[in-house]
């Protein structure tokens, strides 16, 4: 099935799912994309009172995470989804994180506005990702640190058995599984972490260091300014 990528559908689709996408992913993943998250956030090791941008945020799991692990830093978190942002402010409301609804491609901010931005499972599903690549860079300090995470697309043994295991659920727990079956496709065609640090290296970035989760399911790809 060909899924489209405009960025009206995927608003939709995330909307209508947010209610479910906590559950969902403690689910799909056995409760391990949390642990993943924690860890990936844990490997940045930031100074302090960084000036941080979580993109894609959705139910604000990194934002919430960044929070916990670097306390005085100054976090904003960003997604298109009403309904995914209005859940992650709700999640965090103990905490003191700035959400607002915008669009990667085109950020609210000034150049040179962050030390740090993040993104989590989000890229992928970007039409235009040349535009949200080009605004993450903007908007970042000299030196500030650009973290991607996602599936990692290697051929490994774990990756197929997530790719085995994770329809069959979905069939059984979802009477509407287009948003998982869009997750297996959209997962399918997403370039690998090795294309993904020569695309960002086009764009200006420079590698730094990468850490693979899981056997390499989930990756991180960590670049500077
Ligand atoms: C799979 S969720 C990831 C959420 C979260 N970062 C996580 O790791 O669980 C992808 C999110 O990206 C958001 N998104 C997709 N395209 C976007 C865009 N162009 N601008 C802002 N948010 C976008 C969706 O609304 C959705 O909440």
């Amino acid at each position: 099935m060909n899924f489209s990528k405009s960025p009206h559908l995927i608003q939709k689709m995330f909307d209508t799912i947010a209610e479910r996408y906590d559950f969902n992913n403690n689910l799909i993943s056995l409760g391990m994309h949390k642990k993943i998250k924690k860890l990936a956030v844990k490997k940045l090791k930031l100074n302090e009172n960084s000036k941080i941008l979580d993109l894609c945020t959705g139910t604000g799991d990194i934002a919430l995470y960044l929070k916990k692990e670097f306390p005085s830093s100054d976090i904003t978190a960003i997604d298109f989804s009403h309904e995914m942002i209005s859940i992650a402010k709700n999640k965090s409301k103990n905490y003191d994180i700035k959400f607002l609804q915008a669009d990667c491609i085109s950020l609210p901010f000034d150049n040179d506005s962050f030390d740090v931005c993040t993104i989590s499972f989000g890229l992928r599903n970007i039409e235009n990702q040349n535009s949200a690549l080009k605004e993450i860079y903007r908007v970042l300090k000299k030196d500030g640190i650009f973290m991607h995470l996602d599936f990692g697309k290697s051929s490994n043994f774990a990756d197929k058995i997530f790719d085995f295991i994770v329809p069959p659920l979905v069939k059984i727990f979802y009477k509407n599984s287009i948003p998982y079956d869009y997750l297996l496709e959209s997962k399918k065609t997403f370039k690998s972490p090795d294309e993904l640090i020569k695309t960002f290296e086009n764009y200006g970035f420079k590698f730094e260091r990468r850490h693979d989760f899981l056997f390499g399911v989930i990756s991180s790809q960590i670049m500077k300014k």
